[in-house]
This record gives C-alpha cells, sequence and structure tokens, in this order.
C-alpha cells in the first residue's frame, strides 16, 4: 500500500511517498480503508520534534532517537471505511464508516490502517460515522473537535457569559468558537486578520487581530478565556478571568502548569489545561452537531496524499484556516 514514510526530523522533505506492506488485522483489530486524514499543527510539530526540551526527550524515547523508527507513518486523524475485522471484533463490520483517531501511534498517512477496537485496548478512538457526513468533515473532528470540547466541558459555559478564543482560526479554535456559540455564549476570536471573515461567518460575535492589538491590555472582563496557543501572557489573562471563571490552556508550558495549579487552589478562579481522553461519546456527540448543521468542519484546502510535503508547508505557512484534508479516496 502508499504510505508517506517520516525519514527524519526536519524540514517538510523528510516526507516520502513510498510502498509498505498492507497491515493484517488481529484478533481483536480492524482494517480502515483510509478516505481522508489532516495535516495539523501538531503533526508539524511532531515532524520537526519541536517541542520544549523537558517534552522533546520522552518523544525521541518513543518515536526513536536519532529518527524515527519505533513510528514511521505520522497522521493523526481518519476517516474511512472498515474493509475487514479480526474474528473477535463485535462492533464494527466491513462496510462501516467510521472515523477517529490512532493517538499516539499515529500512522493516518497511509491507504489502510488496523486499530484496535477493544476498551483495554483502544489507543485512540473509532466510531460509527453515519452517513450524512462526508470523510473530509468527519477527520478533522477526531482531534481538533475533540480538543475543543474537552476544555469548553469544564469550563461549563452558561448562555449569556462572554468567552474568549485565543488562536481561534485553526483545527482546535474554529470547533471551539462554534461549540461556544452553541453553548449560548457571547464569542470573541482572536487570531491574525486574514482569518477574520472567516471567523466571522462561524459565529464569532467579535474579533480581535491579535497583530495588531494584544486582548490582554483592553481591560475586559470574561467569564472563559480558551488560549489555545498558550502564546498570551499569563498573568495578564488570570487577572481578566471573572470571579469563579475559567482559564483554559490548550498548549501549556511548565510555568503555566505550576502558576495555573496554585491560582485553582489559591483563588475562585480555575486554570485548565491537559488533553481528552479520546472519548468514544464526545466524537458521536459532535458528529450529531455537524450532521444536524449545528457546527461544521472549517476546510481550507484538500491535498492528494501524493503531495503531503505541500500540504505540510502551507500548514507551515501560518496562513491555514481550520483545517488542511488529506483525500486518499475521491
Ligand atoms: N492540549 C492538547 O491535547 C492538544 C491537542 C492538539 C494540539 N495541541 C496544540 O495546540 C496548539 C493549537 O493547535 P491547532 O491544531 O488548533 O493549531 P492551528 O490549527 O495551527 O491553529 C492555531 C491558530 O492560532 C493562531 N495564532 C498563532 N499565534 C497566535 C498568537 N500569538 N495569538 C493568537 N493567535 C495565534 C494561528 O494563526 P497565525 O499562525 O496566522 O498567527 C492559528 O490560526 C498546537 O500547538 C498543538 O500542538 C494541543
Amino acid at each position: 500500500m502508499k504510505a508517506v514514510i517520516w525519514t527524519k526530523y526536519g524540514s517538510p522533505d523528510v516526507l516520502q511517498l513510498g510502498e509498505v506492506e498492507k497491515p493484517e488485522p488481529k484478533d481483536n483489530e480492524v482494517l480502515v480503508k483510509i478516505h481522508a486524514a489532516t495535516v495539523t499543527a501538531g503533526d508539524c510539530e511532531m515532524r520537526r520534534l519541536k517541542f520544549p526540551f523537558l517534552l522533546s526527550l520522552p518523544m525521541r524515547i518513543y518515536i526513536g532517537f536519532r529518527k524515527p523508527a519505533r513510528i514511521t507513518i505520522l497522521g493523526m486523524e481518519l476517516a474511512g471505511e472498515i474493509e475487514s475485522t479480526g474474528k473477535d471484533v463485535k462492533r464494527f463490520k466491513a462496510g462501516d464508516r467510521v472515523f477517529g483517531t490512532p493517538g499516539f501511534h499515529m500512522g493516518a498517512y497511509a491507504e489502510y490502517i488496523c486499530l484496535p477496537t477493544s476498551p483495554e485496548e483502544m489507543r485512540g478512538t473509532l466510531v460509527k460515522l453515519t452517513d450524512g457526513i462526508s470523510y473530509e468533515e468527519a477527520a478533522a473532528v477526531s482531534i481538533g473537535g475533540l480538543e475543543a470540547l474537552h476544555f469548553l466541558r469544564q469550563a461549563n459555559i452558561q448562555s449569556g457569559q462572554k468567552v474568549l478564543i485565543n488562536g481561534a482560526g485553526g483545527s482546535i479554535g474554529t470547533f471551539a468558537v462554534q461549540l461556544a456559540k452553541h453553548y449560548g455564549a457571547e464569542v470573541i476570536a482572536v487570531d491574525s486578520s486574514e482569518k477574520l471573515d472567516m471567523l466571522r461567518s462561524i459565529g464569532a460575535d467579535h474579533v480581535v487581530d491579535y497583530t495588531q492589538k494584544d486582548f490582554t491590555q483592553s481591560g475586559e472582563m470574561y467569564d472563559v478565556i480558551f488560549d489555545v496557543v498558550g502564546r498570551s501572557s499569563f498573568s495578564r489573562s488570570v487577572r481578566m478571568i471573572k470571579k469563579n471563571g475559567y482559564y483554559l490552556i490548550g498548549n501549556p508550558g511548565p510555568s503555566h502548569m505550576l502558576q495555573g495549579a496554585w491560582i485553582s487552589k489559591t483563588t475562585s478562579r480555575k486554570v485548565i489545561f491537559g488533553t481528552s481522553n479520546h472519548n468514544m461519546e464526545d466524537l458521536t456527540f459532535l458528529a450529531k452537531l455537524i450532521e444536524a448543521g449545528k457546527i461544521k468542519t472549517v476546510i481550507d484546502r484538500r491535498y492528494p496524499l501524493e503531495q503531503i510535503v505541500e500540504a505540510h508547508r502551507y500548514v507551515e505557512t501560518d496562513q491555514k484556516k481550520g483545517n488542511v484534508i488529506i483525500t486518499l479516496v475521491e
């Protein structure tokens, strides 16, 4: 089968289209023919191994010290069709449309992937997909949508509350804006100028161009700030949170975690970080919202698998609005 092999840590050119053996499902696994995958900021960070030292060391131990060895195919979001199942699989059958994530095992930049299905062995999430959603729309929900839901749920948003989303124009942010609107919030979306029209079009009530204005200097107060990219000033952001409000950080550094734990313990404000637990019910919930037309997957560009290098280059230009999709089956 065709797959994109990750040969080294580095620029997009380290990704090479090649042929690898088609996997065979074990007794508890399904073989998924992948129709759509995504290129995310996280994939690019992983490809370059662009992490703070404290994180890059365990990553090297997990993936390969000098070059990718234990994991050689990137890609953490996918949608496709079950081609066959192992003999113990009860939840799925051949022909089922599915979407989900292989988690940190990755492997979605390929024509096929085998995924375990029993809850004890599940390393990501896989759920059935109804006919009302395309594979491309579904693929981007598995991490972008799930992370947005994971954070916003913890803030228990009430109708009429003011919610600011920083880094709103990307994969997680575009879902977060729409989910916050779905919960009845007044949404302030912060991103660069080219993304602001798109953010208005998906429901943002107010937009802020971070290249022109620092939202932390505005003097406004918010019930919730969701800093998807974790790049705003921690101390100023916390001061903008109302009593009993929430500061959610999608991409926290070690100092955010330490200060956040202290603020949550000593004040009425809560600082939340962490990652979603790839919950199947949450993924199904998001798919239902999309099917009902309540939220949508923002798709910027589509690339075939053969143009994976171009797709990674585009994501690194920082122009991506919402999601970039890899289409494997038209
Ligand atoms: N917590 C978790 O479990 C988890 C899961 C997945 C991903 N992540 C991490 O979360 C981060 C965001 O993920 P994503 O997929 O949503 O990324 P993305 O699609 O690249 O979106 C990030 C958005 O933030 C904007 N941005 C960049 N710098 C900014 C700043 N200083 N102020 C305001 N906006 C800014 C970017 O626009 P411009 O580039 O035009 O500035 C872009 O629109 C990534 O670092 C990713 O690795 C965390």
